[in-house]
C-alpha cells in the first residue's frame, strides 16, 4: 500500500484534496495529514478515520523530513512560500537510505507567471499572453529560473529526476466551495462579493480587463488524486521539466467578474444598483482586502494541455459563473450575521 503525506489538510485546496480521496481512495493508500491544531486534527479523525494525524507544524522541518522520508508520495498543498517545509520535504525524499525516488506533488500559484506585471504594478489591463503547459513549458520553467524569489518553484523545478519525481501545480483562480474539515472559502471571487457588499456597489480595478483561469476546486481535488495514482504506478512522462501543470476550465475578466457579482448581488436585494461605476486603482482595492492589486489586477491565463492529454483529467463541474448566486448569497449571510 503506496504512503500518502499531505501538507493544509485543514485548508480550502488541502481539505477538499483529503475528502476527495480519503472518501474514495483510503482503501489503496496509508494517507497521514498534518494538523497543526489540536481541535482540527480531533476532527479529522473523527471524520476521516482512515487517516493518521501527525500533529505539528510546517516550522518543524525535522518532523515533516521524518514523515516524508517515510511516504512514497507527498502532497504539499499548504502553502506555495513555505521555504523550510519544502526543503525538508526535498532531504525526506531524496534520502539515499530509499530503496526508491520518492514522489513531490506540490502547490504553486499563478501570479508566478504574472511576475513582470507585479513588478510594474501594472494592474487592471489587458493582455493576449497565454500560458499552455505543453506548448509553453520552456517559457514557464525559463519564468521559474529567472525569478529565484519563488524559492519553492525553484526548488521543485531544480530537483534531479533520478532521485525525486516532482510535480508543480500552478493554481489558477480556485472556486467553488471546498469540501474538506477546515477552510470552505476560496479568496478571489468571495472577496469581491465581500467588497461589494461592504461598499454597497459593485466597482472595478483599472480598466478591468486582465484575465484569470478558473478551476473549480473539485476539479483540481481530482487531478491531484490521479497524479497520485499515476504516482503510485511510477507512470513516467509526467514529472520534473514534464511535470509543470497549469489547470484551467476557462477564464474571465476581472472587470466582467465584478460585473456579473454586481447584478447577482442586486438579483438578491444585497445592493441598490446591479451595474458597475466605481473604479479603484491599486491603493484603493489593497486597502479593501490584502493584495488584491494582484489577486485581481494581474493576466494568468493557462491552458492546460498536460493533464487532458496525459492523464485524461477532464473538469466538469459547473463554471465559476454559475457558482456566483452561491458565492453572493455565502457572502450576504456572513454580512447579515456581522451586523
Ligand atoms: N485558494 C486559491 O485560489 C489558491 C490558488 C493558487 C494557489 N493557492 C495557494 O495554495 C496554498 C493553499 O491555499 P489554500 O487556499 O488552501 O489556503 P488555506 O485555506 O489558508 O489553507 C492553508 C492550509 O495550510 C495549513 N498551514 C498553514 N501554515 C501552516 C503551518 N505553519 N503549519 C502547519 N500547517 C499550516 C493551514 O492550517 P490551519 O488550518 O491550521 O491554518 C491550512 O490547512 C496557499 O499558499 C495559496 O496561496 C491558493
Amino acid at each position: 500500500m503506496a504512503k500518502v503525506f499531505l501538507t493544509g489538510a485543514t485548508g480550502f485546496v488541502g481539505g477538499d484534496f483529503l475528502h476527495r480521496f480519503a472518501s474514495s481512495a483510503a482503501s489503496k493508500y496509508a494517507i497521514s495529514a498534518l494538523v497543526r491544531n489540536a481541535d482540527k486534527a480531533q476532527q479529522i479523525s473523527s471524520q476521516y478515520p482512515s487517516v493518521k494525524v501527525v500533529q505539528g507544524d510546517l516550522d518543524d522541518s525535522q518532523l515533516v523530513e521524518k514523515e516524508a522520508r517515510n511516504a512514497d508520495i507527498v502532497l504539499h498543498l499548504a502553502s506555495t512560500k513555505h521555504i523550510a517545509s519544502s526543503k525538508a520535504i526535498q532531504r525526506g525524499l531524496t534520502d539515499p537510505a530509499r530503496s526508491k525516488p520518492g514522489y513531490w506533488i506540490q502547490i504553486s500559484g499563478a501570479t508566478l507567471l504574472a511576475i513582470d506585471e507585479i513588478k510594474n504594478a501594472r494592474f487592471g489591463f489587458e493582455s493576449d499572453k497565454v500560458y499552455d503547459d505543453i506548448r509553453d513549458i520552456k517559457e514557464i520553467l525559463s519564468t521559474i529560473k529567472n525569478n529565484p524569489s519563488r524559492d519553492v518553484d525553484n526548488l521543485v523545478a531544480g530537483q534531479d529526476s533520478s532521485k525525486v519525481k516532482t510535480a508543480l501545480i500552478v493554481g489558477p483562480h480556485i472556486y467553488g466551495k471546498g469540501r474538506g474539515p477546515g477552510n470552505q472559502r476560496s479568496v478571489q471571487a468571495p472577496e469581491i462579493a465581500r467588497v461589494t457588499l461592504q461598499l454597497k456597489e459593485g466597482f472595478r480595478l483599472n480598466e478591468g480587463k486582465n484575465s484569470w483561469s478558473y478551476i473549480h476546486v473539485h476539479d483540481l481535488s481530482d487531478l491531484f488524486a490521479s497524479l497520485v495514482d499515476a504516482a503510485a504506478e511510477t507512470k513516467p512522462g509526467l514529472w520534473n521539466d514534464e511535470g509543470i501543470y497549469t489547470p484551467e476550465n476557462g477564464s474571465l475578466t476581472f472587470g466582467e467578474l465584478s460585473e456579473k457579482i454586481a447584478a447577482e448581488a442586486k438579483k438578491q436585494d444585497l445592493i441598490p444598483e446591479g451595474s458597475v461605476k466605481k473604479v479603484l486603482d491599486a491603493q484603493g482595492v489593497d486597502a479593501l482586502s490584502g493584495h488584491a492589486s494582484i489577486l485581481w489586477g494581474t493576466n494568468a491565463v493557462l491552458g492546460s494541455s498536460r493533464a487532458r492529454s496525459l492523464l485524461h483529467w477532464k473538469p466538469s463541474r459547473p463554471s465559476l459563473e454559475e457558482t456566483l448566486p452561491e458565492i453572493v448569497r455565502i457572502e450576504g449571510q456572513k454580512q447579515s450575521n456581522r451586523l
